[in-house]
């Protein structure tokens, strides 16, 4: 009986918090400009509410008598856990505490525009010192064991600890780099004709080609363009990607659709007799990362899907693809160059822009490093870990929207997700029989339904690493994105 009104109470705060997203999904896809500030205000009013009723006295007590029960089952007994946690964790906060934040949050949001639009750190560092103190005293108000900034990463990584991600970051620092070396000096591929004229009505066409080849279900879900390429759920039956098309550049179309698929296909998988419960939702971060750089690069950056897709490419674009074949396409779509812009970066050189962050972030927390010092210390590494001189600040430090909303410990997620679905491909490889041979037929339910079964319907009842050594066997281990990246490269580059 607790537990359908538990059931009832997480199911109400899923609509309203679903509810929410469908005004930030509008927000960034068709709200017109006039729009913002009523807008704003009304998301606002929801998320308060929201809170209210999670952090409600009635749910707490149904919460810890449920947490006592004996009568439960394991799926349900999970549940609670979770919530239980998540309950507590909201608890910890006081209102006055969460005003400041929310209020430091648009002041800091504010002045990081300003400054990266102005190229002036100066006007950026006052706010971003307070947002980084309030992030400390954040990490004390949550508690940790062994290191503050492990308070943070388990928001968005649950379980997620220093002292795992340093020895992850050491394997990336030494393996890597070194890797990363040898590629440069290779004889480079040429993708010049990636960026001939492509039109955007074509482009979208075969991009919900590739969508509808994924299985991307869409009476469950839809696709539009937006600014920055998003996903987001309003249940398992109707989930929103978005993309965006550049005339003169084919490949920002076309991994960005395949990543958002990635990730549209896990939300639509999730059991929806699950809806408002942790057991309907996902794992984490890097896991919901991981489905989408599976789809993005060890699927659609390998050879096998270019030799499937190739004709149809041809098909939307014959002046410029009749003269290509599926292995140029393929080496194209696989160009290593270190540069200084995360979100342009390759799957290769992308995570020492991850292994930067985290170093900073880390030292930010450990009061190691000074925000004022902050500009000298990333053009120094970025020198150091990629070799490239930062041009400015606009284009250095100030890149970045995620430390102005005091998103700390967010960035190791997008390294983890390659992480893991390097280990979860390779899984798959061994279990899903000639799955290569099936991609190359442009056949990739089999991939697909072992998503599903592995991970997909699980929502949150596992952790990631429960979820990891169940799926492969052990847990997180950065040998497998290195061998993936050394066979892939070694062919493309003539590494051998
Ligand atoms: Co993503």
């Amino acid at each position: 009986m607790k537990y359908k009104a538990y059931k009832d109470r997480l199911t109400k705060i899923a609509d309203i918090s679903y509810t929410t997203a469908v005004l930030g999904w509008d927000q960034e896809t068709y709200m017109p400009e006039k729009g913002a500030g009523f807008r704003a205000q009304q998301i606002a009013t929801l998320s308060g509410m929201i809170h209210e009723l999670f952090t409600d006295k009635e749910l707490g007590k149904t919460l810890n008598k449920l947490d006592n029960s004996k009568k439960l089952t394991e799926k349900q007994r999970r549940n609670i856990t979770q919530t239980l946690k998540d309950y507590k964790r909201q608890k910890k906060y006081n209102r006055e505490f969460v005003e400041l934040l929310s209020k430091t949050q648009s002041e800091c949001f504010q002045a990081w525009q300003q400054a990266r639009k102005e190229n002036n750190f100066k006007l950026y560092a006052p706010h971003l010192t307070k947002m980084i103190a309030l992030k400390r005293k954040e990490a004390e108000i949550l508690g940790y064991k062994k290191h503050p900034y492990d308070a943070l990463l388990d928001q968005y990584e649950p379980g997620a600890r220093v002292a795992d991600l340093d020895i992850l970051f050491k394997d990336v620092r030494s393996q890597l780099v070194a890797f990363v070396k040898k590629v440069a000096a290779a004889k480079q591929n040429d993708d010049k004709f990636m960026r001939l004229h492509y039109p955007k009505d074509k482009q979208w066409d075969f991009g919900i080609d590739l969508l509808k080849q994924m299985h991307y279900d869409f009476d469950a879900g839809r696709q539009d363009l937006s600014a920055h390429p998003f996903t987001t759920s309003f249940s398992p039956k109707d989930v929103r990607v978005t993309t965006r098309i550049s005339e003169n550049n084919f490949k920002s179309m076309i991994w960005s659709c395949i990543h958002e698929g990635g990730h549209g296909l896990y939300e639509q998988g999730l059991p929806d007799s699950e809806y408002g419960l942790p057991s309907g939702e996902a794992v984490s971060l890097g896991i919901h990362e991981s489905q989408s750089r599976l789809w993005e690069n060890m699927v659609g950056r390998g050879l096998p899907y270019w030799k499937a897709n190739i004709k149809l490419a041809r098909k939307y674009f014959p002046e410029n693809l009749n003269d290509i074949s599926a292995e140029q396409f393929w080496k194209a779509s696989n160009i290593v160059t270190p540069s200084f812009i995360r979100t342009e970066a390759d799957e290769l050189t992308y995570h020492f822009h991850i292994l930067i962050r985290y170093e900073i972030e880390k030292a930010l927390m450990e009061g190691k490093l000074e925000v004022k010092d902050l500009p000298a210390y990333w053009n120094a590494k970025y020198k150091e870990y990629l070799g490239v001189k930062v041009p400015n600040d606009a284009q250095g430090v100030l890149q970045d929207i995620h430390w102005s909303h005091g998103s700390i410990g967010y960035f190791p997620t997008y390294s983890l997700g390659s992480f893991y679905a390097a280990q979860f491909y390779a899984t798959a490889k061994k279990e899903v029989k000639s799955l290569e041979d099936k991609i190359e037929n442009g056949n990739l339910l089999p991939l697909l339904e072992w998503l599903r079964e592995k991970i997909h319907k699980h929502g949150k009842y596992y952790s990631a690493e429960e979820l990891c050594k169940k799926v492969t066997g052990e847990k997180l281990n950065f040998n497998y994105f290195m061998d993936y990246a050394t066979e892939k490269y070694s062919e493309i580059y003539g590494l051998k």
